[in-house]
């Protein structure tokens, strides 16, 4: 059941209007003393032409109760509503019995597309904390949509075509050698594209072949095409043993090179729709009138450019997906980009343009100089999650030395630990790189989300028990901690719709660490294995729910939940 919008259809029907004028205005007020639920009237007052007070004492009068409120009562302009609370823990829990893995789904998304552009490195170059952010954040809206019904299709729009790699080309015949770039993939790909940008400085010929390298490239050169194939497996296997350790997958690795061929007619599209202009011998769309530079379409020298490919990709995916939206996560260094070919397409005379969204996301800053030291690459994203594993390890050996598959708990509380914390704040904030902060068992982290869901398994273990009966005695739930946990229970699929209208993982991941801080609150309060028969097997039945929400939720954030650490 739908709480928010059974008292919306309540207070409505009181007041004379539809549920849906009301159901956005209902609140979960902070103090319980205000109600588990309250509705403040302001909002109604022009339509309705009364003051807020009058609104809310008409309504408390005229409401019919749901049978899951005990008690209505007014302050002010504010409906405040009470549940009884053994109905209101029937109702949930035996929901989450029921639908186990699948509460707090629904089907707001069906027959929708979603495309999520995410992750999305460059080949050669470093695959930077700025890409584990967006692989991260972007995994987690990509799950959340797919949980509402929606179709997604998650897209690495790999940067693999540009002047880079020409430049690269140009490199590698000079200063590179086969057997280096096998045993030591990026690292010496990055080595010689560094000493290509240094040697460059002063020969400038140098980036003036490499330009050449590129046209060739487009205009399928086989020995370029050959060179930039290779360099693209090299790459590859690297970001793909970085995608296994995190678990995430991608529906489509069509990056930018795939539109190459398909650039043409959309800058003949331009040109027809007379949006593009010869300035200083480069085509650019002008966006004067928008107060934004222009948009770069060709170069001077016919080279193409990162926006040219972005508008065909996009025209591309709205034919091939029909995208409801199509969400681009970048750091927010690009929002001019983004802003630029959006207002391109829009001139283009798409009204999908207002359904390309950019996601943007803030900095990583790290809180020793040790990584900043040395250029951020693939490399060193595989350290870092490898260190993150390493550091679990010992942490668990210290903790629950005999833990069995210690191997695999640790890789799964290590990399969920970076993942969560990546998603704890709005993504808009920088986030701070603390190993100590976001390994540790206790505060608002990953591990403790897990740590809080094991601890509900191992209970239910003691109890020699993996489901449980609903049939239990609902009125010995209502003390507070039960009641709390029973009603953060109720809003994670509330929670979960809001992230997803937001592209805000981090709705979710918050209201995990409430779940975990009530519970581990009601654990404290309600003794379990302990208690009569009937009082235990009420309390199991929250460990049950506990447990399987918490589980669900780190799922849709793209972490495991060990059942023992
Ligand atoms: N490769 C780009 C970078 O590393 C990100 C690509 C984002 N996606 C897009 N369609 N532009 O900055």
């Amino acid at each position: 059941m739908d709480f928010k919008f059974e008292i919306a259809k309540a207070i409505a029907t009181a007041a004379g209007l539809e549920p849906t004028e009301v159901v956005g205005g209902i609140e979960i007020p902070p103090n319980t003393d205000m109600g588990d639920y309250a509705f403040p009237c302001f909002r109604l007052a022009k339509t309705l032409r009364k003051a807020p007070p009058l609104i809310a004492a008409d309504i408390a009068e005229k409401i019919v109760k749901p049978d899951f409120i005990s008690e209505i009562k007014i302050q002010g302009a504010y409906v405040n509503l009470f549940t009884d609370k053994g109905m209101f823990a029937k109702e949930i829990l035996e929901n989450v019995v029921d639908e186990k893995e699948n509460y707090g789904k629904c089907d707001v998304g069906n027959g929708k597309t979603i495309v999520v552009d995410y992750s999305s490195p460059n080949i050669a170059k470093p695959f930077h904390v700025g890409h584990l952010r967006s692989t991260v954040i972007g995994n987690a809206i990509y799950k959340i949509h797919e949980f509402l019904g929606y179709n997604c299709v998650g897209v690495n729009h790999l940067g693999d075509w540009g002047t880079q790699f020409g430049k690269l080309i140009v490199a590698y015949k000079n200063w590179g050698s086969k057997q280096a770039v096998e045993e030591k993939g990026i690292e010496e790909l990055m080595r010689i594209y560094v000493k290509f940008h240094d040697e460059a400085e002063n020969k400038p010929e140098l980036d003036d072949e490499a330009r050449g390298w590129f046209v060739k490239m487009q205009d399928g050169d086989e020995e370029a095409l050959l060179l930039w194939k290779w360099f693209y497996e090299i790459s590859m296997k690297e970001f793909d043993r970085v995608y296994k350790m995190l678990g995430v997958k991608f529906d489509a690795f069509t990056g930018e090179s795939f539109y190459n061929d398909k650039m043409a007619p959309v800058v003949d599209e331009l040109k027809e729709k007379k949006l593009l202009i010869e300035s200083e011998g480069a085509m650019i769309v002008d966006l004067e009138e928008e107060k934004m530079p222009p948009c770069l379409i060709i170069r001077k020298d016919g080279g193409t450019l990162y926006a040219t490919r972005d508008i065909t990709a996009a025209l591309y995916r709205k034919n091939k997906y029909n995208f409801e939206k199509c969400l681009y996560l970048t750091a927010l260094d690009q929002n001019l980009h983004f802003a630029q070919w959006f207002k391109v397409i829009e001139k283009m005379g798409y009204e999908w343009s207002k359904d390309l969204v950019h996601v943007p996301f803030g900095l990583v800053s790290l809180d020793t100089g040790k990584l900043s030291t040395r250029k951020g690459n693939v490399v060193l994203m595989e350290e870092l999650l490898n260190q993150a594993v390493n550091e679990t390890k010992k942490i668990i050996e210290e903790k629950n030395p005999n833990l069995p598959n210690k191997e695999e708990v640790a890789k799964q509380v290590g990399i969920g630990a970076v993942i969560f914390n990546d998603l704890y704040n709005g993504r808009i904030k920088d986030v701070v790189f603390s190993w100590e902060r976001m390994l540790s068992f206790e505060g608002e982290t990953g591990p403790y989300v897990q740590y809080t869901n094991a601890r509900a398994c191992s209970v239910l273990k003691k109890a020699g028990i993996t489901e449980v009966a609903a049939n239990v005695d609902y009125t010995l739930l209502a003390d507070e901690s039960s009641a709390e946990v029973c009603k953060l229970l109720a809003d994670f699929s509330n929670k979960i719709k809001d992230a997803a209208d937001k592209y805000e993982p981090s709705i979710v991941s918050r209201h995990l660490v409430n779940i975990a801080q009530a519970f581990n609150k009601f654990y404290h309060d309600n003794p379990i294995l302990s208690s009569e028969e009937d009082v235990k097997n009420a309390r199991l039945v929250i460990v049950y729910a506990v447990k399987t929400v918490l589980t669900t939720g780190l799922g849709l954030l793209g972490i495991n939940a060990p059942e023992q650490m």
